[in-house]
């Protein structure tokens, strides 16, 4: 079934997160699902735009639809994943999509708050919901010095008045996390300060946490010694996921660590049989694996197991 993320946002505030994780493929819709039914959890499932140019995007869709059938106890919300405006109108139309992310935070402040309110003006008209972001993810990782690493964290009183201005439903906030494996040098933590001051001024109000991937060291060994060179890789501790949902993170986002269980199980499978060139048996493995990994994610952000709860609140 089909929600917003409004309804999972409001079953899930200061309880637990909803893991958004990205799809780009028939393989991992399903590794995704059966994932979330393993594990009976709530979900975000979200396509970004390089995701919806790499087949047609009218062949994600119609994936997700197959899945919903296939699982019909499944409850997630359908996300655009760093939209711009344009993709934003794209998927507000296309009728499919039950909340978008406009991504204008590299723009002035001004220019964020009027792009994001233009977007948030058509997806209510439509019903959907809508998140924004300010602060800047990716400029983080690459300082080592805090001082000027903190200039790109959200400024608290700048988010106060963003959502205020917008009307935004939820709002990805800079917290110290960036995208991809290479998320740290030398420490390894997120600013709870700042989510603390942000929470303090925007009581109640769904924050959400991008670049939540975990890296995980022994995934990275097993990919190096399957032939891979990924060197100096560092994620989120997950162990601090539960510790933000608190503090109202009700979406974490996580891409990456998909990508990394993807890699291992086809390098493996192709280094122990170098002849083979049938791609369905490491589909099917990385299906699993997959599904596995993702129960275990849910795990840590606490939605494992809310699913009946969450039929109950939504009266289905
Ligand atoms: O935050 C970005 C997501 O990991 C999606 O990545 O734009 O390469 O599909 P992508
Ligand atoms: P990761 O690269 O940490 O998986 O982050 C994904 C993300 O934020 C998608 O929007
Ligand atoms: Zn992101």
């Amino acid at each position: 079934m089909i929600v917003t993320t409004a309804q999972l946002f409001k079953h899930a505030y200061g309880k637990y997160a909803v893991g958004a994780y990205n799809i780009n493929n028939a393989e991992q819709a399903m590794g995704l699902f059966k994932g979330a039914i393993q594990s009976k959890a709530p979900f975000i499932i979200q396509i970004s735009k390089g995701a919806r140019a790499y087949t047609d995007k009218r062949m994600l869709e119609a994936i997700i639809r197959a899945a919903g059938e296939i699982f019909p106890e499944a409850i997630y919300a359908v996300h655009l994943d760093h939209g711009d405006e344009a993709t934003c109108y794209d998927c507000i139309d296309s009728g499919f999509f039950s909340s978008v992310m406009i991504d204008a935070s590299h723009d002035p402040f001004e220019e964020n708050v009027a792009i994001t309110k233009r977007v948030v003006d058509k997806a209510h008209a439509k019903g959907l919901s809508v998140e924004a972001e300010l602060g800047m993810l990716g400029g983080v990782e690459e300082d080592i010095k805090v001082e000027e690493g903190n200039a790109c964290l959200t400024d608290p009183a700048e988010a106060e008045d963003f959502v205020k201005k917008t009307g935004c439903d939820s709002l990805a906030c800079a917290i110290g996390t960036s995208h991809g494996a290479f998320k740290f040098k030398g420490r390894q933590s997120l600013h709870f300060d700042v989510l603390d001051k942000i929470k303090a001024k925007l009581p109640g109000f769904p924050l959400v946490m991008h670049g939540s991937s975990s890296v995980p060291k022994d995934e990275v060994d097993r990919i190096n010694k399957a032939g891979g060179t990924i060197k100096d890789s560092m994620g989120v501790d997950p162990a601090e996921y539960l510790p933000a949902a608190k503090r109202g993170v009700t979406k974490v986002n996580i891409d990456t660590d998909g990508r990394l269980v993807w890699t291992r199980v086809h390098r493996e499978y192709f280094q122990a049989k170098p002849g083979d060139f049938d791609f369905r048996p490491p589909g099917k493995i990385f299906i699993v694996e997959y599904a596995n990994f993702i129960a275990s994610r849910n795990i840590l952000l606490g939605s494992a197991g809310q699913l009946d709860d969450l039929r109950k609140s939504l009266g289905k």
